[in-house]
């Protein structure tokens, strides 16, 4: 579908608002079309908040398993195109004494009866990436709350999609990136915020992630097909946003910055071949003699902003080296990144203190003296409750607490589109042989006005969590 008649589509089917509002959900004014108009957006305080899941297999479930655990939020709504995922979740709930019996629905389609007519506020998907955008913007024009995992949609028309939708009906749609609420990527905020960095220069972001095990499918599981599939029919940054997005929230990009142009570049691919041909895969595996892989193995993109920045983020999830994010960022005054950590600071400008990274016992002085509020009040419950060190729950804290008291997402809708965009911009750019590509202003010029993500918080006691 080309861009007008996304949009035509968007305006045909007005109806679904309206019967959204008429069943008492959430759409003060209309404001379609106006730059950035759900940047800052803060809707009523819910006492209630009640979710939908749409898509629990491995990641959706975990999500059902945090979610129910957090006071005020009910799962009421459980989907999968598969009946026994929805058992296995139900079961899960009921041998935890869960005190709601969520209601069912199973079918490649029955997401859009959930969006549609389902009894609840938040849709929370966690589908195959193809499906994101789909289901995201049916949960918005069936007035609910779309909360979306990352790649949260894979072309500029499907983030503009979101971004109208939005807008038009006034319901966030944020996209789950935990990895903004890793404690190095909180910690970079924070330092941030204070001016630690003095004038931020250059950041670098990645998800490096050896993932061929998981792609070595064809054993009847049918587990993560989707993913080794988008993986061979696509060049360019398929996943951006784990590196990408906790970076755009440091810099203030859509607030005060934007991604102006980027250019891609990938290398071939060499690991995938030499996986199979080396015992990673099963010959009788019907995936053995498929054509290599479109993915290359190291994908890089260099983004030049507005104010004239510049920012790397990479993508290989096929080579045999240890996960990295990177999380990178330099400024004027020093320096940090992860994996591991290390920090530099000039301690008085122009003395050279910068030249090296502090030794381990200033920089674990530095982790400390300025880790974020948010880490520091929520790692401790998180890591009980687990996923990826904590960060996993303490991005679902952040999203329950902004809507029980009203107060603006942590993400919106301009960001989810302006990095999810890089799927197919960078599939672009490196098809042309890297030539520049310009990335759209989401805000419509909004940019301008808007303040970088502050030291934002939660209160586990009013919570009912302390
Ligand atoms: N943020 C993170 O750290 C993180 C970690 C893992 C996965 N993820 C993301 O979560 C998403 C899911 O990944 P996963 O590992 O759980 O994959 P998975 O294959 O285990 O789960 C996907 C689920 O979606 C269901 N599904 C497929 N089509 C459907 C449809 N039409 N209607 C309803 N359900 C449908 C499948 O049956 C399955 O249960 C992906 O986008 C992935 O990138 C994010």
């Amino acid at each position: 579908m080309n861009t007008t008649s996304r949009r035509s589509f968007l305006k045909g089917t007005a109806w679904m608002g309206a019967a959204a509002m008429l069943a008492g959900c959430r759409m003060d004014k209309l404001a379609f079309g106006t730059g950035g108009a759900m940047q800052n957006f803060a809707g009523k305080p819910m006492a209630k908040v009640r979710v939908g899941f749409v898509g629990i297999g491995g990641r959706g479930s975990a999500a059902v398993n945090r979610v129910s655990r957090i006071p005020g939020v009910e799962v009421v709504a459980l989907c999968d195109k598969k009946q026994e995922r929805v058992d296995a979740n139900l079961k899960m709930l009921a041998d935890r004494k869960y005190p709601v019996v969520p209601k069912g629905y199973v079918g490649p389609e029955a997401y859009k009866q959930l969006c549609d007519f389902g009894d609840c506020d938040v849709i929370y998907c966690a589908t195959p990436w193809a499906l994101h955008q789909p289901v995201a913007l049916r949960a918005l024009l069936g007035g609910k709350i779309a909360l979306v995992e990352v790649t949260s949609a894979l072309t500029t028309d499907e983030c503009w999609e979101l971004v109208e939708a939005s807008e038009k009906y006034r319901i966030p749609c944020m996209q789950l990136e935990n990895c903004v609420y890793g404690e190095i990527e909180l910690l970079e905020v924070n330092l941030a915020r204070l001016g630690m960095f003095g004038e931020i220069v250059h950041a670098e972001g990645a998800y490096i992630h050896d993932l061929r095990g998981f792609s070595r499918t064809g054993k009847g599981t049918g587990e993560w097909e989707w993913r080794y599939d988008e993986n061979m029919k696509h060049k360019g940054n398929r996943y951006p946003t784990h590196g990408l997005t906790p970076l755009c929230q440091t810099l203030g990009i859509n607030r005060g910055d934007r991604f102006d142009y980027l250019v891609s570049l990938e290398s071939n691919q060499f690991n995938i071949e030499y996986f199979k041909h080396n015992g990673g895969m099963d010959k009788n595996d019907p995936r053995f003699n498929d054509p290599p892989a479109a993915m290359g193995d190291m994908n890089t993109t260099l983004i030049k902003t507005a104010l004239g920045r510049s920012i790397m983020v990479q993508h290989d999830v096929s080579s045999p080296r240890p996960y990295n994010r990177l999380a990178f960022i330099s400024g004027t005054k020093g320096a940090v990144g992860d994996y591991p950590f290390r920090c530099a600071f000039e301690d008085k400008v122009g003395d050279g203190h910068a030249h090296a990274w502090f030794n381990e016992e200033k920089a674990t002085e530095i982790r400390t003296k300025y880790c974020h509020p948010l880490w520091r009040e929520a790692s401790a419950i998180a890591q009980k409750v687990g996923g990826h060190g904590g960060m996993d729950f303490i991005m679902d804290l952040r999203w329950a607490y902004c809507l029980q008291n009203g107060l603006p997402l942590d993400m919106d809708v301009y960001d989810l589109a302006v990095t999810s965009c890089l799927c197919e911009l960078t599939e672009k750019s490196v098809r042309t042989g890297s030539k520049p590509v310009n990335v759209p202003d989401f805000t419509r010029g909004n940019w301008k006005n808007v303040e970088p993500w502050g030291i934002v918080n939660v209160d586990l006691k009013k919570m009912g969590l302390a």
